[in-house]
C-alpha cells in the first residue's frame, strides 16, 4: 500500500537534551489519537531512547537489522493500546554500538525507511545528537526536517549548524522550527526570530515556526511514569501545545 501523502520526517536539534526524543513520541502519539498511521525510528544511533522513555523492553532493535539478521521491516513493532498505536522501530539503548557505523550503512537503512514511510500518514526520526557524519548520513533520508530549539545559546549556534549541513545536501527540504522548554510564549518567539534572523543574513532562507512548547512539570513527571503526556496529563499546558502543532501538519 502507497500512501501518496505520507511524510517522513527528520526531527533534529545539533544539541543534547533539547527534547528531541520526547517531542518526537509525543507528536507521534497525538498523531496515532487522532486515527493517523504512525512510524516512530529511533535514529539516536548512540543511545537510543524511545525505549526507555516508553518503558519499552524490544526483543528486536537496530541492531539486528545492521547486522543482517532482521530485515527493517521486521524490527517494527507496534505499541499502545487499542485506538491509538504507533510502530516503532527501537535503537539499541545503551550501548553505544551504532554510533560506529559506516555512512554507507546508514544510507543503505535511510533508503529503506524512506520505502516503508510510503506505507504511514507520518513517519519521525528522532535523532541523535551532534552533526557527524554517520548523523547527516541519516538525516539525508527525508526532505523534511523539525528542528527543535530551546532559548539556550548553545541550542540555536547547534540548531543553525544542523541546518547549514542538511541543507547543503537537500537544497529542496521544508525546514520548521520548534522552540522546546520555553518559559512563556514570548521567550519562545525571541529564541525563534533569533535563529531565523542569522539563517536569513547567512544561509538565505527563512525557516517557519511550527510552533511553541512550553517548559512544564508534567513532561518530567509522565516521562518519568515512562507514560505519553496525552495519556497521563491530556490537558496540561505542554499537551495544549502539542495538540497545537498537529493542527498544523
Ligand atoms: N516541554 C518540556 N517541559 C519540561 N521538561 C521537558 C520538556 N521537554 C523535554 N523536557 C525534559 O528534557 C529531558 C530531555 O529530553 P529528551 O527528549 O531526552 O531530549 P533529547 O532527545 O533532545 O536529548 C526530558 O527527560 C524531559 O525531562
Ligand atoms: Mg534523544
Amino acid at each position: 500500500m502507497s500512501n501518496l501523502s505520507s511524510k517522513l520526517i527528520i526531527i533534529a536539534s545539533g544539541k543534547g537534551g533539547v527534547g528531541k526524543t520526547w517531542v518526537s513520541i509525543t507528536l507521534a502519539h497525538a498523531l496515532a489519537r487522532k486515527k493517523k498511521k504512525v512510524l516512530l525510528f529511533d535514529g539516536d544511533l548512540g543511545l537510543a531512547n524511545i525505549d526507555i522513555q516508553l518503558g519499552l523492553m524490544p526483543e528486536l532493535d537496530l541492531g539486528q537489522v545492521f547486522s543482517e539478521q532482521i530485515t527493517l521491516p521486521e524490527a517494527v513493532m507496534s505499541y499502545g493500546e487499542g485506538k491509538a498505536q504507533i510502530d516503532i522501530i527501537s535503537g539499541q539503548s545503551g550501548t553505544g554500538a551504532l554510533a560506529s557505523l559506516k555512512a554507507e550503512k546508514i544510507t543503505k537503512i535511510g533508503e529503506e525507511l524512506n520505502f516503508l514511510s510510503q506505507q504511514y500518514d507520518y513517519s519521525f526520526i528522532d535523532m541523535g545528537a551532534g552533526v557527524e557524519m554517520p548523523i547527516m548520513a541519516l538525516a539525508n533520508a527525508a526532505k523534511e526536517l523539525f528542528i527543535i530549539i530551546t532559548s539556550d545559546p548553545t541550542s540555536l549556534t547547534d540548531a543553525y549548524a544542523f541546518i547549514k549541513l542538511y541543507r547543503m545536501r537537500q537544497k529542496d527540504s521544508k525546514i520548521s522550527v520548534i522552540v522546546n522548554m520555553a518559559e512563556d510564549r514570548n521567550y519562545g518567539q525571541k529564541a525563534f526570530l533569533t535563529l531565523k534572523k542569522v539563517c536569513e543574513n547567512f544561509l538565505k532562507f527563512s525557516p517557519e515556526l511550527l510552533g511553541i512548547i512550553r517548559r512544564d512539570p508534567h513532561v518530567t513527571d509522565s516521562i518519568r511514569h515512562q507514560i505519553p503526556l496525552l495519556s497521563r496529563h491530556p490537558s496540561c499546558k505542554a499537551a495544549d501545545d502539542i495538540e497545537a502543532i498537529i493542527k498544523k501538519l
